[in-house]
């Protein structure tokens, strides 16, 4: 599929190559989790080879910046090869608080010592932080020619999200803004969308018709790994049910795009957002796993969920009265990414054995930790009785080639291809959906970690025959 910016070359500005990447939060935990290790590939690829601008408050040098993304390069499996040598070599460092204009002279400065007009400025930073540093670029004319990435959380409710669109908007017209979500720089969630669209067999059967329901399950069997504080302000509505696992659903729900190109695909997603039922009280059950409250940072009575099961509908014409069964959790019976689309029963029972298997025919997109694609399938045991048995055909789509969703993201934004971020649209559509329940919830109830969350949950499956717990892996 092509990408926007193949479609509209330098259609403006704001679609030029950029001349240098500028990060906030460059002595942060992402930065050196994920966005070193991401510009090292990049270099390796071929796609990074312009100047790195790291911003941070820490009273740094270049000299420690480069110290900085050496560990985490080689800490993140990298090599201290000629790419990382380019990669330091690319590094430029600016200190300073972010409230204080001088941070900002200092930026252009380097900016213009670099002769750089199209930059990318990528928020690696706390949200409260946000506002401050657009502003800080908009006054000092930084963000001319430039577009900016934002991380996620894009707000915590729909107003927020609104007013930091309008932030943005201050500094940035809505075609350079870039929002991340890191679940579209997956190659495992893209396949789900090539999967859709580029087999002739699904489309007759994916809708109300032949599928009975659809459950998405992302476990992690870990717990807030020393994020307790972020954590108790987000909860496992806002930080994967609202983004991650409603992505999955756009990208399963969408009707065909209109044409080749991903803002066709943005269009398609974003009505799929807006005809989702806003969810009410009875359609969530929220948890907490036992010893969450003795997490650091956070609060001895606290009632953030740190799993959250919901009942989804989508009011369209080939999603009516079909329910989508979706469930997130930390501290969990495995860690697995799942999505299983259940197929209504054949209308007659022919065979003697159709009442014992109580499984009715599905299709499983298993997203990790290893991809793989499973049709099951009632087959014949060979002899003289007509009985049978339901068995997967199998296939595996993970290659250890794969890039990592950072790396894809950045490269991306460098590139103007809006392909892999989310719509102003489709982010406030999404609010919209769990505004309601985001203060309007049964108290959380506790659960025990290493299970499968609070058995109150199984309410909201009973209908549609259980949940389907994925297997850890290596079972599957
Ligand atoms: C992040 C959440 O966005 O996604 C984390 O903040 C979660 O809480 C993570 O663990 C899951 O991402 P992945 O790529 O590990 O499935």
């Amino acid at each position: 599929m092509e990408s926007t910016a193949t479609q509209s070359p330098a259609s403006s500005t704001y679609d030029a190559p950029a001349d240098a990447l500028v990060f906030f939060g460059a002595s942060g935990d992402l930065a050196r989790k994920q966005i070193f290790p991401a510009l090292h590939a990049m270099v390796a690829a071929g796609e990074l080879a312009v100047p790195v601008v790291g911003v941070a408050h820490s009273q740094w040098t270049v000299a420690d910046l480069r110290t900085r993304a050496r560990e985490s390069v080689l800490e993140h499996g990298g090599a201290d090869d000629a790419h990382l040598a380019t990669l330091l070599s690319l590094l430029d460092y600016v200190d300073g608080d972010y409230a204080d204009s001088a941070t900002f002279d200092r930026l252009r400065d380097a900016l213009s010592a670099h002769q750089v007009t199209h930059p990318v400025h990528y928020l690696a930073i706390p949200p409260a932080l946000f506002e401050t540093v657009i502003d800080g670029l908009r006054t000092h004319n930084l963000h001319l020619g430039g577009r900016v990435v934002v991380e996620k959380p894009f707000g915590r409710d729909t107003a927020s999200a609104q007013e930091l669109d309008d932030v943005l908007s201050r500094a940035f017209p809505d075609p350079a803004v870039y929002r991340i979500d890191h679940y579209l720089g997956k190659d495992e969630i893209m396949n789900l969308l090539y999967f859709r669209f580029a087999n002739s067999f699904l489309e007759p059967v994916w809708n109300r018709h032949y599928i009975d329901h659809i459950q998405i399950t992302l476990a992690e069997d870990f717990g807030v790994q020393g994020r307790g504080s972020f954590y108790e302000s987000a909860g496992a509505l806002r930080d994967v049910i609202q983004n991650h696992i409603f992505q999955i659903v756009a990208l399963l729900a969408m009707e065909p795009p209109a044409y080749q190109g991903y803002d066709a695909v943005q269009v398609a997603k974003e009505a799929v957002f807006r005809s989702m039922r806003p969810l009410r009280r009875d359609d969530v059950v929220r948890g907490q796993f036992v010893g969450y409250r003795d997490e650091v940072g956070v609060a001895a009575d606290s009632d953030v969920e740190t799993f959250a099961a919901v009942r989804l509908h989508i009011d369209s014409w080939r999603w009516a009265g079909v329910p989508w069964l979706l469930r997130t959790g930390k501290m969990l019976a495995t860690t697995a990414g799942e999505v299983v689309v259940y197929f209504k029963r054949p209308p007659q029972t022919l065979f003697d054995d159709a009442q014992d298997d109580k499984q009715p025919n599905y299709l499983r997109f298993r997203l990790s930790p290893v991809s793989r694609i499973a049709l099951a399938a009632r087959v014949k045991t060979p002899g003289e009785e007509f009985t049978g048995s339901q068995q997967e055909l199998m296939i595996q789509t993970e290659s250890p080639l794969e890039r990592a969703p950072y790396e894809r993201l950045l490269a991306g934004a460098m590139a103007a291809d809006r392909a892999l971020f989310t719509s102003r649209g489709s982010v406030e559509a999404a609010w919209r959906v769990v505004e309601h329940v985001l203060t309007e919830h049964h108290a959380a109830i506790a659960y025990e970690p290493g299970s499968w969350g609070p058995s109150q949950a199984d309410r909201l499956a009973a209908a549609s025959g259980g949940w389907h717990d994925p297997l850890p892996d290596g079972a599957t």
